[in-house]
């Protein structure tokens, strides 16, 4: 399995014993604190520097793909959507967890205004489509759940097929 943006390493305590993880991040310093953690909890995952939007595996090299909250800051995300189409193999899963832009108009227009300044602070946007990156990147949805208040945090399962 492939898990994008790996960034300190939080999911890695959840990873079953038996499953094989790679896990990549653009940056170095989290690559550091995820090596950090995965020693801790005794889990060998073998770490890369790679941009999500180039991903240097062969196709369809992976069962599944996961990423949490890394889409609202990888700056091309249809890109990285469709490497992950790319690795992963055709009746394999891709499982998201992402921030994205309310679907009410009120809400979603005062995300689209605030956006330049949260991307200028913090680096990521708020007002991400990832449901219809997604689909636009030639996966196919499978599961959206809605985890948080106003559907704000989805739960997104695609296939690359
Ligand atoms: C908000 S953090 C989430 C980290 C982790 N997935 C989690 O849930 O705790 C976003 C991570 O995505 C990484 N990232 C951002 N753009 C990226 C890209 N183009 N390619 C790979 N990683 C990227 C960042 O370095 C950061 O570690």
């Amino acid at each position: 399995m492939l898990e994008v943006g790996v960034g300190t390493g939080k999911n890695i305590p959840y990873y079953p014993a038996e499953a094989r993880v790679t896990a990549v991040d653009l940056s170095e310093r989290m690559l550091l604190r995820a090596l950090r953690r995965a020693m801790q909890e005794g889990k060998n995952v073998p770490l890369c520097q790679l941009d999500a939007q180039a991903l240097a595996f062969p196709d369809h090299c992976f069962d599944a793909a996961v990423a949490t909250f890394v889409f609202c800051s990888v700056p091309d995300p249809v890109q990285g959507l469709r490497e992950l189409r790319r690795v992963v193999r055709p009746q394999g899963r891709i499982l998201l967890l992402e921030h994205v832009r309310v679907n009410r108009p009120g809400v979603g227009r005062l995300m689209d205004l605030l956006n330049p300044l949260v991307v200028r602070v913090m680096g990521a946007n708020i007002n991400r489509n990832t449901v219809a990156n997604v689909s636009r990147a030639g996966l196919v949805l499978e599961r959206v759940d809605d985890l948080g208040p106003l559907g704000v945090v989805k739960l997104i399962i695609a296939r690359p097929d």
